[in-house]
């Protein structure tokens, strides 16, 4: 679970082309030396504050980690893409990663289409034969309340078409198509979907929009979002006059992803690998061997309630404190001051219950006994 992989974005916004590429380009980020305390005692002032400087940068980018569901996912993908490379017009099958928020979907998608653009470059070229730079991804991220006149802005964005400024919908569309066609691009990604402009007035017509693309665009589509089910982006059409989504969603294909849960030995397993794997990547000088996995397996569980984006944040604060005051280790106590967000918060106080009376453990067992 602890291969390199892609560093985070860090503060990219990704929304244009020469970022996507800057992103899939970067070298992995190196792991800060973990110095003894008493080395960390013997640095200077300069060389203390470049040190710390590193391991909150180091701190606040410990992913992605190989997660299980992370690698379940980039499978799936890599099915669905490549076997997608069929020629003419036949429809291409099209993805839906649909799961709630914080479980990791930005994230894995993002690795993924790192991926797959070094594999298709390194395979293709940087240039098309027709002399065009050769984007394998298009990604675009939506943001609140986007409709379809923005959508297909935000595909222009992408490629800094100089026609981004003014037009019609119909003309932004159809000039995004032009780009996808002579950048030769194969996976059109668009994130946080659900912010597209649904059901008020404009359902039919965000319908035929997908529609168009799926059927027009030679890319696979990946639709990422929260509840991309309940929006009918899979119904059959059986409410209302959605029969043009209803066939967007025959060739879909719906991925999730899933938290961490503890109530298998399978799943406890998964749990404690990924607290060893982000164990190796914390720099912190009076860490130990099972400081996660061992001793805060329980705690970090109640509450993350499994959730890789409570878990992470809540590391990487809890990271940044132990610098800060100098304890140079994750305990009980130093975590309980940290703040995490309001979902897992209330999620916590339930599981929390359950595991103090034992009734829950997080912990699996090795060799018939529970690790204590
Ligand atoms: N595989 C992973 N390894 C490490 N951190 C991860 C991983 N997946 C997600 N995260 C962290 O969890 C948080 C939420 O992930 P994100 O991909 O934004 O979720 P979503 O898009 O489903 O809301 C992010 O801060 C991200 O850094
Ligand atoms: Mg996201």
């Amino acid at each position: 679970m602890s291969d390199p992989i892609p560093p985070s974005p860090g503060n990219l916004a990704l929304s244009r082309k020469e970022d996507f590429k800057a992103f899939a380009d970067a070298p992995r980020r190196d792991q800060p030396e973990l110095l003894t305390m008493a080395a960390l005692k013997g640095l200077d002032d300069g060389a203390r504050a470049a040190y710390d400087r590193l391991r909150r940068e180091r701190h606040a980018n410990l992913g992605p980690v190989r997660t299980p569901q992370l690698a379940e996912l980039h499978e799936d993908l890599w099915d669905i893409v490549d076997s997608n490379v069929q020629d003419g017009d036949k429809a291409k099958g099209a993805v839906a990663v649909d799961a709630f928020p914080g479980l990791g979907k930005t994230t894995s998608v993002l690795a993924f289409l790192r991926e797959f653009h070094r594999r298709e470059i390194a395979e293709e070229g940087e240039w098309t034969a027709d002399g065009h730079e050769r984007w394998p991804v298009c990604r675009v991220g939506l943001t609140g309340n986007t409709g379809m006149k923005d959508l297909n802005r935000a595909m222009l964005e992408f490629f800094g078409h100089p026609g981004r400024a003014r037009g019609t919908t119909a003309q932004f569309g159809h000039r995004a198509l032009d780009c996808v066609l002579s950048c030769e691009v194969r996976v059109l990604a668009l994130d946080d979907l659900h912010f597209l402009r649904w059901r008020a007035s404009s359902g039919i017509q965000v319908s035929n929009h997908l529609k168009w693309i799926a059927n027009e665009f030679p890319v696979t589509l990946v639709m990422i979002g929260v509840g991309l089910a309940d929006k009918g982006l899979f119904s059959e059409g059986g409410h209302g006059a959605d029969a043009a989504l209803a066939q967007t969603g025959r060739r879909t294909t719906r991925l999730g992803m899933r938290p961490f849960t503890i109530d298998t030995e399978a799943g406890r397993r998964e749990w404690r690998q990924m607290l060893l794997a982000l164990e190796q990547r914390i720099v912190l000088a009076d860490k130990h061997p099972g400081m996660l996995a061992d001793d805060l397996s329980d705690y970090l569980f109640a509450r993350s309630t499994g959730h890789i984006g409570s878990l992470m944040t809540l590391i990487n604060r809890g990271c940044q404190r132990a610098v800060r005051c100098g304890e140079e280790r994750l305990s009980l106590d130093l975590l309980d001051g940290v703040k995490n967000d309001e979902a897992s918060e209330r999620a916590r106080k339930e599981l929390h219950a359950a595991l103090e009376t034992r009734r829950l453990t997080s912990r699996p067992r090795r060799g018939g006994t529970r690790v204590a």
